[in-house]
């Protein structure tokens, strides 16, 4: 088994927030990260297949059609994007990075033409990130 990394970055604007609470409850579960004019990040995302070398090319994904899937099915859906409005897949989801995560996880997996999903880690801050692999504790 061999494992492919694909790296991308993007920005977007959010706001952690949970409409069922009040101003109040928000600011004291999500503090200045729920601001209601929203802030950004710039995200890293890493995108790790797993699988096979394929005999006839060396290869076990190209890694140029990996960076044209990952681009047309999250980056196109969330660079310069508000992702509290403007990202179908993290809709009716508080956009943390752990949601952002298993989002951009549940867009790729069913689309990996060779070798399968392996891991999707999700950078928001140069001191935190997400992984995510699929699995349920
Ligand atoms: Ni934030």
């Amino acid at each position: 088994m061999i494992y492919a990394t694909r790296r991308a970055t993007f920005n977007a604007a959010h706001r952690l927030y949970n409409p069922v609470l009040s101003e109040e409850e928000n600011y004291k579960i999500f503090g200045k990260c729920s601001n209601p004019n929203w802030h950004g990040h710039n995200y890293v995302l890493e995108v790790v297949v797993a699988g096979d070398i394929d005999p006839a090319t060396g290869y076990l994904i190209d890694l140029k059609i990996l960076r044209d899937i990952i681009e047309e099915h999250v980056i196109s859906h969330v660079d310069h994007k508000n992702l509290n409005i403007e990202t179908e897949f993290l809709r009716n989801k508080i956009p943390t990075a752990e949601n952002i995560t298993i989002g951009i996880w549940n867009q790729l997996v069913n689309r990996i033409p060779k070798g399968k999903l392996y891991s999707v880690k999700l950078c928001e801050t140069e001191n935190n990130y997400f992984e995510y692999k699929g699995e349920t504790i």
